[in-house]
Parts: C-alpha cells; structure tokens; sequence
C-alpha cells in the first residue's frame, strides 16, 4: 500500500518554500490528463500566487483559511458551453482527483476544497474574478510543500461492496 493513492492525504499547513514551476506545470498537465465525457474536457484553470488574491481566496469559503498561507491555489472552473454539460461535475472531480494526485507524486501536500454547487462561493468567487457567465468556479486545491505527511490510513470497509447484487 504504498503507492500516491493509497498515501495521498489532505494536507492544511504549509511551509515557505516556493513550488518550482516544473512541479506545478506536471500538476496542471496531470489534471488536464483526466477522463471526461466525450472527451469534452471542460475545465480550465486559475492559478493564484499572489498574496492579496489568496487572502481574498480564503475568506469565500469557511473552510478555505489555508489558501492565505499556501504557496499555491489552483482553481479548476467549469466551462459551461460543452456539449455534454451534464457529465461535467464528474468530469471536473476526476480533474481535481488527479490535481491532487500529481501533488503528492511531486512530493508536496494538497488539499481539495468545494466550491460548486455551493451558491454563495460561486456567487463570492465569480464577482471577484469577474468570470465570464459560462465559467463556473468547481474546486479549489491549496499546495504546497508542508512537513504534514502523506500517509496510508486503511478505509478499506469489505461491507460496502456488494458482488452480483444488493
Ligand atoms: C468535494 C470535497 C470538498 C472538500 N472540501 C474541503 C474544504 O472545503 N476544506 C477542507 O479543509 N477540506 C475539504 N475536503 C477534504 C476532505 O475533508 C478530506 O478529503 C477527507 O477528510 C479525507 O481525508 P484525506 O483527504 O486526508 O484522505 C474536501 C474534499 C472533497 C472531496
């Protein structure tokens, strides 16, 4: 049970150290590298360094506060205008999934905050950015390097699987 998977933790508390940019250009890749319907590929990305755009950044959520001291926060927005909008929560989670997961492969910590379908988070959030109608603020994924640890804890629970029928 070693792998990023089975490691990967969320991790709140970060350290000064800056995040080279070959890191974070893997990280963005990876979460462009995800599965979506119709290979519609409907996110795109904010990625926010400076100081005074993360302290706006942390107050839109209550459970945001970490964005002020994190190197980095990556925000994936929706594009709305896809043919297949329907499938775009899933397919905007597994683009975060994987966000997070390259995190860890880099060796740095991260942690995955909702923001959509929460109405007052988009609502804070688009009016900051000044989004476009057809962008919709989906996630938002604080990083950086931390001395928390990526570590296994076992969830495995046998009586959530269910073989051949219910
Ligand atoms: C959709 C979603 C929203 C989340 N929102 C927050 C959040 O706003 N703030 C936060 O600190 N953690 C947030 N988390 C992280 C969860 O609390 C965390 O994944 C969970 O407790 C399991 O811990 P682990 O990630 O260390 O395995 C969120 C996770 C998901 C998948």
């Amino acid at each position: 049970m070693e792998n990023t998977i089975f490691t990967r933790r969320s991790i709140r508390r970060f350290l000064g150290k800056p995040v080279e940019s070959e890191k974070l250009d893997r990280i963005l890749k990876a979460g462009m590298q995800a599965p979506s319907a119709h290979n519609g590929q409907p996110w795109e990305f904010l990625v926010i360094t400076e100081q005074n755009i993360k302290d706006a950044v942390s107050k839109m959520s209550p459970w945001a506060g970490m964005v002020a001291k994190a190197p980095v926060t990556i925000i994936v927005l929706g594009n709305i205008d896809t043919p297949n909008v329907r499938w775009i929560q899933q397919d905007l989670s597994a683009c975060t999934q994987n966000i997070l997961l390259q995190i860890a492969e880099e060796g740095l910590g991260g942690c995955w905050m909702g923001f959509y379908p929460d109405e007052e988070r988009v609502k804070k959030c688009s009016e900051y950015f000044n989004l476009p109608k057809n962008i919709i603020p989906f996630s938002l994924i604080a990083l950086g390097y931390s001395d928390d640890e990526n570590r296994y804890v076992d969830r495995s629970n046998i009586s959530k699987i269910h073989f051949n029928k219910y």
